[in-house]
């Protein structure tokens, strides 16, 4: 058995695919902003503050945000020298060998369909709000799960549904439904700093530290500054999302890593500058609410730019779905155009340009999913999932190094392999943070692609049907 035959990594992948060649830089940076703003800052900031890290929640951001720096400078390296839409997948192929490959592909599987039925989940309640709101409320059978005393969640199954034929249509149309509602998410984003801005109280910021740096709670969950790093990084989950696109950007190798290290920055800087602001102007110990950032308002008496952000949650929410579904079908895409799923579903519309029986696949199944499963509570694994493939893909930037000194990297990140090495450290150490329960159900996810590698996988691949390399 060869599990480790590797996938030359192949520029000529920049030019060979029948998706259409559409986005630009601009694109793709939206397309990461997108896919990054979302229930991490609208909702999680709330919890992270109340409960794991008090005012200092600012800095369990800025940690958050280190480790996905180093992380995306490695994506971005790799991106545009490996080519593929298979982002960390295609990668590991080229770096570690097919088993491994097979690994985070399976996990990205994970990340981007439980992040996708979670987000919809959170983004029902909102939307279930603001239908009350104008008297147009449904009946709590169609808002609820079974498992919580309902029918289903009918918003959460229809809106993967209405992002389903969004992404058939096609990724130029999708990707322009994106920016205008990224477009709303940055406004309502605006106008919370511009009215918290005015309104802090710096008092609420002492005790800065409640919950120390790394303490275990009453119930022997981790708190503290560095739990809540590992908590608030779903805030930055959807930025490798950009990477899944080299294969329909027009330039790839100078756009994607433009869209991966531009929607980063703004992220990173709007979050630390709202996570101050709110700790500012409520005091932290009244944050854990679903909406902290509408809420905050509330509580100043700013009654239409709380319901501004309410809009502005629901869109933004909206496009985290719609960025994070589009690549989980263009990881996909890339496994089973490799055979290690059925290669039946690599199929591309001839008109439309999209891989339609996986996009229906996937919408069908998330849309299930996210009616009948609550799952709100699932962020942890997704970050788990996630910082598992940002180590192995700033890992993937040095032995690609080395065993491939000669590739042309069109990005290339400087002081050697300083970066990646911090990139290493830092999204394990974030790893090692999450509660151990978390652990359990990612090794159990592990465990069954590692049966379907065996059983279904291994004799499938193309790779195994030509000299091994
Ligand atoms: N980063 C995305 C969010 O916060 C997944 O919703």
């Amino acid at each position: 058995m060869n599990l480790f035959r590797t996938k030359p990594a192949n520029p000529a992948a920049f030019c060979d695919t029948g998706l259409k060649r559409c986005l630009g830089a601009f694109d793709l940076t939206f397309m990461g902003i997108g896919a990054i703003i979302g229930t991490g800052i609208f909702v999680l900031t709330g919890i992270a503050a109340a409960v794991y890290s008090g005012p200092a929640v600012i800095i369990s951001f800025i940690f958050a945000g280190l480790a996905s720096a180093f992380a995306a400078l490695a994506y971005a390296e790799l991106a545009a020298s490996v080519g593929g839409s298979g982002s960390a997948y295609g990668y590991s192929y080229a770096a570690f060998g097919e088993i491994i490959a097979w690994m985070v592909g399976w996990d990205l599987i994970l990340e981007y369909a439980v992040s996708v039925a979670a987000v919809a989940n959170g983004w029902s309640g909102y939307f279930e709000n603001a239908l009350t709101a104008i008297g147009l409320g449904l009946p709590a059978a169609l808002t609820k799960a079974p498992s919580m005393g309902g029918m289903i969640n009918l918003p959460a199954s229809l809106i993967i549904l209405m992002l389903m034929v969004l992404l058939i249509i096609g990724v130029r149309e999708s990707a322009r439904v994106n920016v205008a509602m990224v477009f709303v998410k940055l406004l309502t984003i605006t106008v919370f700093i511009a009215v918290a801005g005015f309104n802090v109280h710096p008092e609420n910021w002492t005790p800065f530290i409640p919950f120390g740096w790394f303490e275990h709670g009453a119930d022997g969950r981790p708190i503290g500054i560095l739990a809540g790093a590992s908590i608030v990084f779903f805030a930055y989950v959807g930025f490798d999302a950009v990477s899944t696109a080299v294969e329909e950007s027009r330039n790839p190798q100078r756009d994607v890593p433009i869209g991966i290290i531009a929607s980063l920055i703004i992220c990173t800087l709007i979050y630390i500058v709202v996570s101050g602001l709110l700790t500012g102007v409520v005091s932290y110990t009244k944050l854990n609410v679903s909406s902290p950032v509408a809420y905050s308002l509330q509580i100043l008496g700013y009654n239409w730019a709380s319901a501004l952000v309410a809009t502005g949650v629901i869109t933004g929410l909206t496009t985290v779905m719609l960025v994070l579904y589009y690549a989980l079908t263009r990881i996909i895409f890339a496994m089973s155009r490799d055979g290690l799923l059925t290669s039946k579903l690599a199929r591309v519309h001839p008109v439309r340009q999209t891989p339609v029986r996986i996009i229906v696949i996937c919408g069908v199944v998330i849309s299930l999913v996210a009616g009948l499963v609550p799952l709100g509570e699932l962020a942890e694994l997704v970050n788990i999932g996630t910082l598992a493939a940002f180590v192995l893909v700033s890992l993937g930037v040095i032995v690609l190094r080395l065993r491939q000194p000669d590739l042309p990297r069109p990005f290339k990140n400087p002081f050697g392999y300083t970066l990646p090495i911090l990139g290493i450290l830092s999204c394990g150490a974030l790893m090692m943070f999450l509660p151990v329960v978390t652990w359990i159900r990612f090794l159990g996810w592990l465990a069954i692609g590692m049966v379907i590698y065996f059983a279904y996988s291994y004799r499938h691949s193309h790779l195994g049907a030509k000299p091994k390399a």
